[in-house]
Order: C-alpha cells, then structure tokens, then sequence
C-alpha cells in the first residue's frame, strides 16, 4: 500500500504547491453547504463551479439517479439509444427559444464548445458553403480548454501555454469598460458600438470565411461582465447580415442564473446554438450540450452525404445517469420555482454587494441576476494574488467565493434565500478589512 499522498492527484487550475500545503477539504455537501474534513460548515456562495444550481444532493436528482443506475447503468447511444435522453431532449426543446429544438449532448462545457464549432464547420460545408471556415471568438472569453475552446477563448494564460492553437481564428474586442460604466447593475449603459467590431472582421477576412461567432451573452470566468445594453441585438443583426452563425456559450447563464431557462430569453435574442452543461444537471453527473436551431439540424439532415449526418460523439454522450441528474434537475427547478427565485433576488443580491462599495482593496462591483462581482486592486506585480487570499480567509471564515485575478465571484445556488446572501457579504466585508 502507498502512502497516502496528496502528490499522486494533479489538481485542475490550482495552485498545487500551495494547496498541499495547507488543503481544503470537502467531504459532504447538503442544500447550500459544504462540510470540510474538520467538520466546518462551509456556505457555498458559487454553487461549485457555477453548476449546482439546485443546491447539493436535491432529492429529486438523488432520487433520479439512484434509480437510473440500478435500471440502466450504460448504453450505447451509438446506432442503439434509450428512451430517457429523448425525453430529456423533448422537455429542453419545450423551454429552450422556439426555434431551438435539437440537443446534441456531451459530457462538458469544453466538449460542449467544441462540439459546437465543429457543428458549424460541418453545416456550413454540408450547404455549400465549405469556405466559411473562420471561427471568431471575443476577448477575455472563456470557452473550456479543448484546443477550440482555448482557440476562441481571450484568456492569456489559457492560450499562452498551448502552441500555436486553431488555425483560423479571430477575436473581436471585450466590452468591459470600468472607466465608463462602473459599479453597473444589469446590463451596462456604454458599449453597445463594439458589436461593430465584427464588421472590422468582416473586412478583414471577407463574409465568405467566417463560419461562426461565439460569445458568452456575459462573460463569466474573465470576471463577470455584464454585456452593454442592445449589444447582443447587434451582434445577432451583423451576423445576419453577413450570414455567419451565433452560438452563445451558455455553460453558465443557462439553467436560471438569470432568472430565465437561457440567457437568449433573459436577452431576447435567439442564437442559432447554444452551448450547455452546469446547471443541466446541477453538477451532479457530469454532462453538457449543444442546443441546435431547426435550420442546421435539418440542413444537416437534408445535405449530408453519408449515411451518418455527424461524424462526432463520445462514448458517454447521453449517459443514462446524466441524462438522469438532467430531467431530476430540471423536476427540481420547476417544482421548486427556482427560477422565479433567481429573478426575484436579482435586486437583493445586487443591493448587497453594492453595498461593499468603498470597502478596503474594492475598485468595481458588477451585478446581473443572481450574480455578483467584487473586483479589488491588485498588489503590485502580483495580480491575483490579493483575490487569493480572500479565498483563503473566507474558507476559515466559512465561506466558498470563485476568484478570477482578482476579482470575486458569487453565484449561489438558486434556491439561495435573504439572509444566506446577507451572511455571504458580511463575511467579504469582514474578509476585505482584515486581508492586506
Ligand atoms: C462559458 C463557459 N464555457 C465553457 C466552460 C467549460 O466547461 P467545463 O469546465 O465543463 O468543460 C465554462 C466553464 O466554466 C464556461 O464558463
């Protein structure tokens, strides 16, 4: 037997050093909390990685996976399929925007995207148009660490590790503007115009090169950036224009962040894809998708020249105990009203953490449905490391928050109530005042 010994797991964008240092254990999880080994109570203010929307071990998805894996434990969805992942997509097509009705699934948000592109490729030559190969991202996007995901994702460290990535690929510019719209609540008033930058794509590369746009309708990992009000319009308007597909990356707006099913309802704009995972099973069996409009799933369907329309899947797409934890989380969304409890605490939770405007280190706060940021002044040569050391303290304080650089992050579980979102910033208050 070896020892046990914290070096044999590689940690996921960590700080492995200085974890196993001095490590934050989880062992349990109930509705908004954690317990840590020490027996802690630790509240949840991120809903994990902006998956377990419903809060941990919701009984209505414990129960459905339970069931699921003494019924079905694997099948093939490979020329075989079982009935539930054709329920499930049936009741997302019932809540996804009208003309969204296929559902290829995955098991990631990075597969997701991935899936996503390559879907547009494959369309855009299938209907004659195999010269529309350019995909553009957006600045400071994130779009998971496949190699098409990093491709049209804008996070520095994210790319600059990973040679030289797609071929083919542009970035139009990130909206966040501090100078002109800080301490913004909802969408912000300044920026509507950087839509345009796609036309400076256009003219550069040509229409006839572009397959696909992809944007986060806000930008979640890079720091929480509300998009400008009426930019997404214009984005779906250039795209049209110049007929280039939209797929909105919405890994961690759908599924009630917003206070909607999608981020397209909230922004009254219809993607021709949607990219999901999180929240689709509230974190609990890993799984992710691609939402589909009619018209490419149909091209597809019409102009493929195979037998088989897609060359893509993965053994465990549609997974029976995924595609369980999906329909037990959407039970639990809808029986319990979570979005309407999301969207009826999108004011409380933005008066809360406004209210930490003036605290020590706090240069903006932004906020959009059940989501806050806190973005401090970074210490000299060092960014981040300020956030992580907030991290640090409000987990002995009893607090999980998500830091990107050095901005905090909230995103609490939607069934979150009042006086969980009043302790929440509290302890930031007092975390920021001691931290230096
Ligand atoms: C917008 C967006 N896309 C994709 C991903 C990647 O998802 P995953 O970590 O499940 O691969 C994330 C994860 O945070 C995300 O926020």
């Amino acid at each position: 037997m070896k020892p046990n010994n914290l070096e044999n797991f590689w940690m996921p964008f960590t700080s492995n050093r200085d974890f196993k240092q001095d490590p934050r254990m989880i062992v349990s999880a109930e509705g908004m909390y954690y317990t840590s080994n020490e027996g802690k109570k630790i509240m949840d203010a991120t809903a994990g990685l902006w998956c377990v929307n419903a809060g941990h071990k919701h009984p209505k998805i414990v129960e459905a996976v339970t069931k699921a894996v003494q019924t079905l434990d694997y099948a093939p969805n490979f020329h075989f399929g079982h009935p539930e992942v054709f329920e499930l997509s049936n009741r997302l097509a019932m809540q996804f925007p009208k003309n969204i009705n296929h559902f290829f699934f995955t098991n990631s948000g990075s597969e997701a995207v991935d899936s996503a592109l390559k879907i547009a490729l494959a369309y855009q030559r299938t209907r004659g148009k195999a010269t529309k190969t350019r995909l553009i991202g957006r600045e400071r996007g994130y779009h998971g660490v496949g190699f098409g995901g990093i491709s049209v994702g804008g996070m520095t460290k994210n790319r600059m590790y990973f040679g030289s990535l797609l071929t083919g690929v542009d970035h139009i510019r990130h909206t966040h503007d501090p100078v002109k719209n800080p301490y913004s609540r909802g969408e912000v008033e300044h920026g509507c115009e950087l839509a345009d930058d796609l036309e400076r794509m256009v003219a550069l590369h040509d229409a006839s090169t572009i397959a696909a746009v992809i944007v986060e309708p806000f930008a979640g990992s890079t720091g929480v950036l509300p998009p400008p009000k009426g930019y997404l319009k214009r984005l779906r308007a250039l795209c049209d224009k110049h007929d280039i597909l939209l797929i909105f990356d919405e890994v961690i707006t759908a599924f009630g962040r917003l206070g909607t099913m999608t981020a397209a309802e909230y922004f009254e704009v219809e993607p021709d894809m949607i990219t999901i995972a999180k929240g689709l099973t509230s974190g609990v069996v890993p799984m992710g998708g691609v939402a589909v409009k009619d018209d490419i799933y149909q091209s597809m369907m019409d102009n493929a020249d195979g037998p088989i329309e897609l060359f893509h899947g993965y053994t465990y797409t549609g997974h029976p105990l995924a595609t369980a934890a999906a329909l037990g989380a959407l039970d639990a969304y809808e029986d319990d009203e979570m979005f309407k409890n999301a969207a009826d605490l999108t004011e409380y939770i933005a008066d809360a953490a406004h209210a930490l405007k003036g605290e020590k280190h706090v240069t903006d706060i932004r906020s959009i449905g059940l989501v806050a940021a806190i973005e401090l002044d970074s210490r000299d040569g060092a960014a981040g490391a300020r956030a992580y050391d907030v991290l640090k303290a409000s987990w002995d304080k009893g607090l999980m928050v998500r830091i990107s650089g050095d901005i905090l992050a909230f995103s609490p579980p939607l069934m979150v109530n009042k006086a969980e979102i009043d302790q929440m910033f509290e302890i930031t208050a007092e975390v920021l005042r001691a931290v230096d």
